[in-house]
């Protein structure tokens, strides 16, 4: 079967993840930044896979490949024997990246320019229609969802326009937006000054490490438990989480309780260690971990005048810490173990300053693994920084993160 995907904003790591989870040996028919079309073999459980994914907006199956599509196509589509009145939308994204904006817009305005016909040919069947449009040129997940288009009476279609043909899609699911901000706000323990990073980005870094349920996998600078909670979410069966600090791991805790009770999650296995990283070693057996997964220490919260002497000091203070850490993982993980890590990088307006540990870090014994597979390095709107990572930023951060992938040996 067919399907597409719908990129975050961020489409290098969307790709890298969706190639983690779909398996390294999923071939893109279409890539660009804004879709990916692969073929799947069996089907994809729209319950199962959406809410594994952090950088995937919507996800549906492939109908139709056509030239040209007319108002008939789509009412044959629309049409539904079980209900009398149905939800329709429309969102259009480029399949491939050097489409001309004009066919772009050309395919869209006619496109919707069929709507009114659309509703008559359903209404001459008796079937009442209403189409949900938005202020966007594109439907919203929040649209897609609350406007019931992804129910039995709706159908939100995607059209992937290319330079020739014309993919036509029927959306499955979207990302989950309530659950996520759920988690994201509702939980009870949260602190500005830990600064917690987004679930989305969490689920994105647990399937970028690639290991199986049963596995143990650690967060050693675990925080209010963001990896550890979506880890847990989704199955996870041995998780290990550790932090310096004794309060922010009660509230870790709270957090992973507070998402048992809610999640009704059966019993599950996790363990909190207070631990400094650079000892860690004292607290679990060698060699017994198979996967690291983290969100480190990013140093002081900065204002952005800081000076460059400034932040050559905090830069050398983490280069230490994490040298320090990955000593310590060599001695824990597995042989072939896996690390998905952040690192943090400076952004100045006049320059951006990443920590230069990466040489140091193979002279411990680690490889740096490509986060994305060969087969689309090709594609220039891929990002890939030289040292092989993933950039993860807002313009207006001061601290822009950079996700690099280590197997030990
Ligand atoms: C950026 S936060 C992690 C936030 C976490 N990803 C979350 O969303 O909740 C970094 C954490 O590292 C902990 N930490 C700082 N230095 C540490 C060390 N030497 N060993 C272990 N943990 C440390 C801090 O207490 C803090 O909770």
């Amino acid at each position: 079967m067919k399907y597409f995907f719908i990129l975050g904003r961020n489409p290098t790591l969307s790709s890298a993840e969706l190639t983690a989870a779909l398996g390294k040996q999923t071939i893109f028919n279409y890539l660009s930044s804004e879709v990916a079309v692969a073929d799947i073999r069996g089907e994809l459980s729209r319950d199962e896979l959406m809410p594994r994914l952090g950088g995937t907006i919507k996800f549906g199956e492939i109908l139709e490949e056509v030239s040209e599509i007319s108002a008939e196509d789509i009412a044959e589509i629309l049409k539904n024997s079980s209900v009398k009145k149905i939800y329709f939308g429309f969102s259009f994204y480029k399949l491939e990246e050097d489409i001309s904006a004009a066919r772009l817009k050309r395919e869209k305005q006619k496109i919707k320019n069929m709507a009114m016909e659309i509703k008559s040919l359903l209404k001459d069947i008796k079937i009442q229609a209403r189409w949900v449009t938005s202020k966007e040129d594109n439907l919203s997940s929040v649209v897609v969802k609350k406007n019931k288009l992804l129910t039995e009476a709706g159908a939100e279609l995607v059209f992937l326009i290319g330079k020739e043909k014309i993919y036509l899609g029927k959306t499955l699911a979207v990302q989950e937006f309530e659950d996520l901000s759920f988690r994201d706000y509702g939980r009870p323990a949260r602190s500005m000054r830990v600064g917690l990073m987004p679930p989305k980005l969490a689920k994105t870094m647990i399937n970028l490490a690639q290991v199986n349920k049963d596995t143990a996998l650690l967060d050693p600078f675990c925080g209010f438990a963001t990896i550890l909670e979506e880890a847990l979410l989704w199955g996870y069966e041995n998780l290990i989480g550790a932090d310096i600090n004794s309060e922010t791991l009660a509230g870790a805790k709270e957090n992973l309780e507070w998402l048992k009770k809610n999640y009704q999650l059966p019993v599950t296995n996790y363990q909190l260690l207070e631990s400094d990283v650079q000892k860690i070693s004292e607290k679990l057996s060698s060699h017994s971990v198979d996967a690291i997964v983290t969100e480190p220490y990013l140093g002081p919260p900065l204002q952005g005048n800081e000076s460059p002497e400034k932040i050559q000091q905090i830069i050398k203070e983490l280069s230490d810490l994490y040298l320090a850490a990955f000593r310590e993982f060599k001695k824990i993980l597995k042989l072939n173990g896996k690390i998905v890590i952040l690192f943090p990088i400076f952004h100045t307006e006049k320059q951006d300053f990443s920590l230069p540990i990466i040489e140091e870090i193979k002279k411990i014994g680690f490889t740096v693994a490509n986060p994305l597979p060969t087969n689309l390095e090709k594609y220039p709107f891929l990002k890939i920084t030289p040292r092989h990572s993933i950039i993860y930023s807002r313009p207006d951060q001061l601290v822009w993160r950079e996700i690099l992938i280590f197997t030990l040996g």
